[in-house]
């Protein structure tokens, strides 16, 4: 499964891609707006330090603007994909901008029809949005094991990327399902490292060792 960051924190991204942990980077208005800064300069500046897919969001929900912007942002970079929101514009951009040769991710899908319909436009990546629909009561990774599914069942090549991710425990589930990217915030792929028995086992280990440290040439 590859892991994508889900934040436009640069310096973020530099330490996690320093881990070699960084496949892609997922970011959307709201993220660009935390770090408030150009849009543009900092997809650009995330492609000097992560080479792999570069989600950036379109604003317009109009199809002429939807396939302005994402003309524009595909020019950025060659590893920008264009988020595209689930609506009928959404569908109709994201199979236009597929005869250009411009890479979507489908964004805000929260079933697996979306996700069907994501697929028969041709979008490159599917985000379904799991912690959201956690938060009302929704089995959101249940959506993703039927995307996974439908897609298999038919070949689909667009890639299931599980987005809104809240916990390490999500990751997991995502990957036990064979989704094929999780995105997930800095604090969620810094928790997937850490275990108490790990620290308490490092922690035995030193203490045993320094009994026996002064045998040791
Ligand atoms: C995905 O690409 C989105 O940026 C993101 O996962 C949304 O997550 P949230 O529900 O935590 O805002």
């Amino acid at each position: 499964m590859q892991f994508f960051l889900d934040t436009a924190n640069l310096e973020a991204i530099k330490k996690y891609a320093a881990w070699g942990m960084v496949d892609g980077v997922t970011t959307n208005p709201s993220l660009i707006a935390k770090e408030g800064v150009s849009l543009e300069k900092r997809i650009k500046e995330i492609a000097e330090v992560v080479n792999g897919s570069i989600s950036s969001e379109v604003i317009a929900t109009d199809l002429d603007g939807m396939l302005k912007e994402a003309r524009r942002y595909s020019k950025w970079h060659k590893n920008v994909y264009v988020k595209v929101p689930m609506t009928a514009e959404g569908l109709q951009a994201v199979q236009i901008l597929k005869k250009e040769g411009i890479r979507t991710n489908m964004t805000l899908a929260f079933s697996s029809a979306q996700a069907l319909l994501a697929a028969k436009s041709g979008a490159t990546l599917v985000s379904p949005f799991i912690g959201r629909l956690d938060d009302i009561g929704e089995d959101g990774m249940n959506v993703v094991g039927e995307i996974v599914q439908i897609y298999r069942n038919y070949g689909y090549k667009t890639k299931v990327l599980v987005a809104s991710v809240r916990h390490p425990r999500h990751v997991v589930e995502a990957a036990l399902i064979g989704a094929d990217i999780c995105t997930m915030p800095p604090e969620i792929l810094e928790k997937l490292i850490h275990h108490p028995l790990t620290d308490k086992g490092i922690t035995m280990f030193q203490n045993d060792w320094e009994k026996v440290k002064k045998l040791q040439k």
